[in-house]
């Protein structure tokens, strides 16, 4: 006879029948007579119970055999127990060992440092905590292509080698051939610019690089990224589109993944509150907050975490922050025709000490302004070419945005660190595992 295999999250519609679950011990206990394996597949949990009496002695041998992660196949009949995780148990008729795990398992139930856990990222994966943060992770990636589908939005690869540059911050760098320097693409929003004059909408979802040297809890070298792209938005529009879209993320993460948010212990009250519409400050009105509330940072001056934490504690729900100084800002941003000492974009911070977690823009649209850009930066121009040829065949009043997935899934989940917030994360101490 050959036995089901279900995964333990099928077991309901098996109650009262024999079958086989595969998967990692993770609890063992034993009275001697009587014996517990707790054991996990990925899907959920099960208790098997093994009663000496009632089995053959060579599996009662192997359960002694077993240590926390050996990997088994536990075979017995599934029924309802009120008092086991998931409601279901099995009595264990077959145990066999798959993968034997040696005694020695790093992670073990007790307190460990940070450093420790990093280095054992590849075993810490298996602990509750990361597994739910993994579901919500994947929820919001999900969530993500679900709203810009529904939208008509294409979705667009654009490279990661780039030779053009995007942003400020540092650069990664490697040898190419007979064509010097490529650069790890630190956003997709140029290549998302001709493709928005090709399709409309679209939007990009990769990996992006910044070879920052900041050891703080908001920076890794490689996060993910997911920037829309739309012919014809302004910059009002593109506000509406973001909060549109944080909001539905968040919906989302609550309604599919209440179960996780409780292992994390995330309160949800505050999420419950991000609806739409969000508040828009204009940038000089921030400022005059923060040095109302003792911040040093003056006009001109790009936010830091602390004033982004000044502003948010003001308010429930994400704040907009509008319209910054040109210094402060990416050199493609549209200049802001009512004080053209500032920009055409938005940062939008998210509450509870969260800070940034996007940064859009309406796109200069003007041929000789952003040439001017580009100079007064002093970027290498022909690495621009194609970039500036956008505004000389059929320009077009653009905009979008870049959505930080570390930074969304650590602020919904309640995370302290982005570390946390991927599955092997990439710090500038960190290249392994
Ligand atoms: O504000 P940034 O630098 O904007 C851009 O890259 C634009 N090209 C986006 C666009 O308009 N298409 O980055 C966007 C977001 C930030 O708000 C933040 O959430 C995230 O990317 N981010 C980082 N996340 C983790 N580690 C880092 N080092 C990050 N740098 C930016
Ligand atoms: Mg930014």
């Amino acid at each position: 006879m050959t036995l089901s295999t279900p995964r333990i999250d099928e077991l309901k519609q098996h109650v009262g029948h024999t079958v086989t679950v595969r998967g990692w011990v993770t609890h063992l206990r034993s009275s001697g007579k009587i014996a517990f394996v707790v054991m996990r597949d990925g899907t959920g949990q099960i208790q098997g119970v093994l009663v000496k009496t009632q089995i053959e002695p060579a599996v009662w041998e192997r359960f002694a055999a077993l240590t926390i992660e050996t990997s088994v196949a536990m075979t017995g009949e599934v029924h309802t127990e009120e008092r086991s995780p998931g409601g279901l148990e099995m009595a264990v008729t077959g145990l066999e060992i798959l993968g034997e795990s040696a005694l020695d398992y790093p992670i073990q139930p007790k307190e460990h440092g940070i450093d420790f856990l990093l280095d054992n990222r590849h075993f810490w994966l298996r602990s509750p905590r990361q597994r739910a943060i993994a579901r919500v992770r994947n929820e919001v990636e999900q969530a993500i292509h679900d709203f810009f589908y529904a939208r008509g939005f294409l979705r667009v690869d654009t490279p990661i080698l780039t030779a053009a540059i995007g942003e400020r911050a540092g650069l990664f760098s490697t040898e190419y051939f007979d064509e010097g320097n490529a650069y790890l693409a630190q956003t997709g929003q140029l290549y998302g610019e001709a493709a928005a004059a090709a399709f409309g909408r679209i939007y990009t979802f990769g990996p992006t690089f910044r070879a920052e040297k900041s050891k703080t809890r908001r920076h890794l070298t490689e996060f993910w990224m997911i920037e829309p792209e739309v012919a014809w938005n302004d910059s009002d529009d593109n506000m509406r589109l973001q909060e549109d879209f944080v909001s539905y993320l968040v919906r989302r993460a609550l309604d599919r993944c209440a179960a996780d948010l409780q292992i994390l212990e995330r309160d949800t009250a505050p999420l419950e509150r991000v609806t739409p519409p969000f508040v828009r400050l204009d940038y000089g009105d921030a400022i005059s907050l923060l040095k109302r509330k003792g911040s040093t940072t003056v006009w001109g001056d790009d936010l830091g975490a602390e004033d982004e934490s000044l502003i948010v504690e003001e308010y429930d729900k994400p704040v907009f922050v509008m319209n910054y100084p040109r210094e402060a800002k990416a050199f493609y941003m549209k200049e802001n025709p009512a004080d053209p000492r500032t920009v055409l974009c938005d940062d939008l911070l998210a509450p509870e000490g969260y800070g940034e977690i996007i940064g859009g823009s309406q796109r200069e649209d003007d041929y000789e302004r952003l040439l001017a850009r580009i100079r007064a930066e002093k970027l290498p121009e022909d690495a621009y070419g194609w970039y500036l040829d956008l505004r000389r065949y059929g320009t077009f009043v653009h905009s979008g945005f870049g959505l930080g997935l570390e930074r969304t899934v650590a602020w919904i989940c309640g995370l302290p660190h982005l570390r946390e917030a991927v599955a092997f994360p990439r710090l500038m101490n960190r290249l392994r595992p």
